[in-house]
């Protein structure tokens, strides 16, 4: 990250990264447990994902997730990260209804939950809402191609853009996204070629979910990478852990050592 690796990652470090042929490394957060390590891992952007709505809370979609639920876990984030870039994924309802409605949602992200930028999904459509957001000093990170929050239009987590005229649509709303002033963008499900198409189309970071290598950055669910939600198993993850295992495996150790008095041991207990 430029001369100072410790220094706090910026919105404009994140832009200039691109200008560099630095690849942006990302991931999603959700406490402040994981925002610390993570952290100290070295990414250059925390996503606090509405992902939590399947991971942390359990349900089948991320539609469910509030706007008071997602300062919420920004705010714990925001207290273990302290150098990447945190971003609020704002959810579902709460930015579509009105560029008001968005500017005053997206101003209690950063003010409430402590984020440094928000994402929101979608293209053309959201373009002034973008503009909007910028012009007060609120930066905004894009997401286009498969958006999860439209996962009823899809009927499910469907590659998008595979037609040619789908695939033509995307890269309008990436450019009609970075055109209004976004500083990064994230490109969910596409075909690497379109992803790498969009990433030389456009001046902003692009950072890719299940679309390919050619983006000028990469982010996973956690959840996902450390192998904790494996009750799924995605083509695009590349898992670094092996958490639940690990997980289930030390539980089970608690449990044999407590059943044989084993633990605590005499060091592990006071006089
Ligand atoms: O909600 C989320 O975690 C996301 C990322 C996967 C991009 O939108």
């Amino acid at each position: 990250m430029g001369s100072n690796p410790k220094a706090p990652v910026t919105v404009k470090h994140i832009v200039e990264m691109k200008g560099r042929s630095e690849k942006i490394a990302a991931l999603t957060a959700y406490d402040a447990s994981f925002a610390r390590v993570i952290d100290q891992g070295g990414v250059d952007l925390i996503l606090v994902g509405d992902s939590l709505g399947m991971v942390i809370q359990g349900n089948d979609t991320t539609l469910p997730v509030t706007l008071d639920e997602a300062i919420y876990h920004t705010r714990a984030c925001a207290r273990g990260c302290s150098r990447a870039l945190l971003v609020t994924d704002m959810p579902f309802m709460s930015y579509q209804a009105s560029i008001e409605q968005a500017l005053m949602n997206a101003a209690r992200c950063l003010k409430e939950g402590g984020a440094s930028a928000v994402k929101l999904e979608g293209g053309v459509e959201l373009a002034p809402t973008v503009r909007r957001l910028v012009e007060v000093g609120i930066p905004v990170m894009g997401h286009v191609g498969m958006q999860p929050q439209r996962i009823h239009e899809y009927g499910g987590y469907r590659l998008q853009g595979s037609e040619t005229s789908d695939a033509g649509k995307i890269l309008n709303d990436a450019e009609a996204i970075a055109d209004a002033g976004a500083f990064s963008i994230v490109l969910e499900k596409i075909p690497r070629s379109l992803a790498g198409k969009i990433t030389k189309a456009i001046s902003i970071p692009t950072i890719g979910i299940a679309s390919g290598p050619d983006c000028d950055g990469q982010i996973l669910v956690c959840y996902d990478m450390f192998g904790l939600a494996d009750q799924f198993k995605f083509r695009f993850v590349r898992r670094y852990l092996e958490m639940a295992e690990d997980v289930r495996r030390a539980v089970s150790a608690y449990r044999d050592d407590i059943r044989a008095g084993r633990f605590p041991s005499a060091d592990e207990s006071f006089e």
